[in-house]
């Protein structure tokens, strides 16, 4: 029998940082990131994706510890790299570590990692959260320098940085679009053909994801803030099954 090769299936990594952001809007405890966690699980996503910030604006210290007891699926900490962030990453041990940059004023997280420029400090916490056992991976921007820079910190993942292509306005930017999907396409292929396991997201809704979950080598995209919107409209469940249904459409 011939085996028919397929692209591995897509993971699909559910950013759940903004149930946070309206639950810290009245200071209680509804809507509760953890329940949203449990039904990811329940409706086939692959992973918590969650981001604690320095002003923890939207996930706090104790839901780190709440999601991972709730649900089997791996957490993947979205972290600055800094000492604080270091020190919480070993002592919750999720499963992957995303670093990211990150500015105080920023609505989020506008660019991808220097880490050309930041390889001094950025290779002493990689060092260290790989010792633990926990997956790195890197945010940056799809660029050769940036994926060689994280060649030399030795992460086994990239996450490309979306944001260009997503911001691109299908009917008036399309050509910017094209450039900006070209530009992933070969990074992605870049970073699987030198070892590293490509992942992306930012911006990532129904209407943009399809030509993204296209490109081969991407084995995971992290999507947050488009599907929590969606799901004040249709349920998580939906959100997530519909976002589930056009990844696997576009493989
Ligand atoms: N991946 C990373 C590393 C992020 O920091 C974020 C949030 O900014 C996302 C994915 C998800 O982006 P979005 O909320 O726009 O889907």
């Amino acid at each position: 029998m011939t085996e028919i090769l397929r692209p591995h299936r897509l993971r699909l990594g559910v950013n759940i940082d903004h149930v946070a952001t309206i639950r810290n809007a009245r200071g209680g405890d509804h809507p509760d990131p953890v329940r949203a966690a449990e039904i990811v699980a329940t409706v086939g996503g692959d992973g918590i994706t969650a981001h604690l910030r320095e002003d923890r604006r939207h996930i706090r210290d104790d839901d780190l510890a709440r999601i991972q007891s709730a649900t089997d699926l791996p957490l993947n900490l979205e972290m600055a790299a800094t000492e604080e962030m270091l020190e919480i990453a070993l002592r919750h041990k999720p499963h992957a570590a995303c670093i990211v940059p990150e500015k105080r004023e920023e609505r989020t997280t506008e660019g991808g990692l220097d880490a050309a420029g930041l390889h001094n400090q950025l290779a002493p916490v990689v060092g260290r959260l790989l010792d633990a056992g926990i997956r790195v991976s890197l945010f940056i921007e799809a660029s050769p320098r940036q994926l060689e820079a994280a060649m030399h910190l030795n992460a086994p993942v990239v996450e490309f940085h979306t944001g260009e292509y997503a911001h691109a306005d299908l009917e008036n930017d399309a050509e910017k679009r094209a450039v900006e999907l070209k530009r992933i396409a070969d990074m992605a292929a870049l970073a699987a053909k030198n070892g590293i396991e490509p992942h992306a997201g930012h911006g990532l809704t129904y209407e943009n994801v399809q030509p993204i979950a296209a490109i081969p080598q991407l084995a995971e995209l992290n999507i947050g803030h488009y599907l929590v919107g969606e799901a004040i409209f249709t349920g998580l469940e939906n959100a997530v099954r519909r976002m589930r249904e056009l990844m696997d459409e576009a493989r």
